[in-house]
């Protein structure tokens, strides 16, 4: 058990270093970390594994209008709602830009280790 939760951990850790070394500069960085929130419950990068609204690759405009929507109807139709008001307007600009250019792919973290598995097969043929 013990051992399973830190394979996850090291796991974690190498999606995270992955993310951070293709982060280029700051701007990226924070929207990175304000949107990580949303993929909670949206999925990784806005790709939902179950029935959840698909937030990742659409239109930055409409993402962005829908947030600024939910956040100044004043009244509290879900969760969303609650989201948005936790964010400036800016901090959504943001928010929205970032998850617009996100695709649908793998997550690096599996990749990399499949990947290192390769590695190892090949060393141990040669
Ligand atoms: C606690 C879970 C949760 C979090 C965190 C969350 N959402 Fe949502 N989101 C939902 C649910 C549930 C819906 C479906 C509509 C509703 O019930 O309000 C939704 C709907 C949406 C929609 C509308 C989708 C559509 O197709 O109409 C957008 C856009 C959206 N979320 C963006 C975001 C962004 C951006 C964040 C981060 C700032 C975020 N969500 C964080 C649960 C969440």
């Amino acid at each position: 058990m013990q051992k399973k939760i830190y394979r996850r951990l090291s796991q974690i850790g190498l999606a995270l270093t992955f993310t951070l070394s293709n982060a280029h500069d700051s701007n990226a960085d924070d929207s990175r970390i304000w949107a990580s929130q949303c993929f909670q419950c949206h999925g990784t990068n806005g790709y939902p594994v179950g029935d959840m609204d698909e937030i990742g690759g659409k239109d930055p405009n409409s993402l962005y209008e829908g947030l600024i929507e939910m956040k100044y109807r004043g009244k509290t139709e879900g969760i969303m709602d609650l989201h948005a008001r936790g964010y400036s307007d800016e901090q959504l600009r943001a928010i929205a830009e970032y998850i617009s250019v996100q695709s649908g792919s793998e997550q690096p973290g599996e990749e990399e280790s499949q990947e290192e598995e390769r590695e190892e097969e090949q060393e141990k043929k040669d």
